[in-house]
């Protein structure tokens, strides 16, 4: 059986990865440099060979693609406001490292690197759904810099024959989502806040919206990348999402129910770098991979809830 290489392991997206090729019985080695990532999230992937390292190291990068055939790519500083205020930082964990990883990952021979997109790809643009025969539009520097990855996939498929597959992921949530960091997703520090009874803050009017993508979706739809053939997906940058949209004001309604908080929330300015709306179309992903999103939003939203309350994400 081929063995796999999940970047940024630590993180909730890798984790989720790597524990589902563990279930498979796969052979798994993680890297991360726990920058972002968090050692609680290696907990229960005690099957899997770890590196601690960080791929703007080409040393680390060629030590972890040894002898393996198939990469999945999480690694990054995921966060729009992040790369504002620090645009070099998102560059080099995301850009850099991605050039290094696809040099090693050449030079060992993998075939195939299943990468993590984005869809700040698309930016504001008015349309909806987001298709991918759109124009990219990145607005802010991680937008940038995610879509600079997936170039640089397309570029090594047609250039030099590796394999490569783009998922550009819509809003990922789930269990395992640190919610601690001003930086992190807005539904993991909503259902940390409202479980703990404190008010979350709703950046603009709360009338964007956003496509919630429920991690065993993406998770599935990663799976199904890693193992289409190569004459239908390779050099592809494809859409994984939910394929319905829902306010944040809506969201906050939903988690009052669900949380049982009973207040209001408050009203800030709204973020720089962030986009009005977002929705995905995600026949490409159907037609290509027999992508179909098994657990919708309120299913999702349910469960990531009780994953916290129960305790999920304190360390
Ligand atoms: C963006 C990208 C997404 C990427 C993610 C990484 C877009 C369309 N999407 O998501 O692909 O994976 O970054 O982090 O660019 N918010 C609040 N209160 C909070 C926190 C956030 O109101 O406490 C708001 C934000 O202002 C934003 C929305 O919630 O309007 C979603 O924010 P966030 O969860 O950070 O994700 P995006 O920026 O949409």
């Amino acid at each position: 059986m081929a063995k796999y290489l999940v970047t940024g392991v630590a993180g909730f997206i890798g984790r989720s990865i790597a524990a589902a090729l563990l279930q498979r019985g796969a052979s798994v080695r993680g890297i991360d440099s726990f920058i972002t990532g968090k050692r609680a999230n290696l907990v229960g992937l005690e099957a899997m060979e770890f590196i601690e390292g960080d791929l703007a190291d080409p040393a680390a990068c060629a030590r972890s693609c040894e002898g393996v055939q198939i990469v999945f790519h999480e690694a990054a500083l995921a966060s729009v406001p992040r790369s504002v205020a620090d645009p070099v930082a998102t560059n080099v964990n995301c850009v850099n490292a991605t050039l290094n990883l696809l040099v090693a990952a050449r030079a060992a021979g993998v075939r195939r690197i299943v990468y993590a997109g984005s869809s700040s790809a698309y930016g504001d643009t008015p349309t909806l759904p987001k298709h991918e025969g759109m124009l990219p539009n990145p607005i802010s520097p991680y937008a940038v810099a995610k879509l600079a990855g997936e170039q640089y996939m397309r570029a090594f498929s047609r250039v030099y024959g590796l394999e490569t597959v783009t998922l550009r992921y819509f809003n990922v949530f789930g269990p395992h989502q640190d919610p601690t960091s001003q930086y992190s997703g807005v539904l993991a520090i909503f259902c940390r806040k409202m479980l703990a009874g404190q008010q979350p803050t709703i950046y603009g009017d709360g009338e964007q919206s956003r496509d919630f993508t429920y991690i065993d979706n993406v998770v599935e739809a990663n799976l199904l990348a890693a193992s289409a053939p190569a004459e239908k997906v390779s050099g592809q940058a494809m859409n994984a999402a939910t394929g319905s949209r829902i306010t944040l004001n809506d969201v906050f309604t939903l988690l009052c129910e669900l949380t049982g908080y009973s207040g209001k929330p408050a009203y800030a300015e709204p973020r720089k770098g962030d986009i009005r709306d977002s929705l995905a179309d995600i026949s490409l992903a159907g037609n290509l991979l027999g992508y179909r999103p098994a657990i919708d939003f309120r299913e999702g939203l349910r469960r990531t809830v009780e994953w916290y309350r129960a305790g999920g994400g304190q360390n």
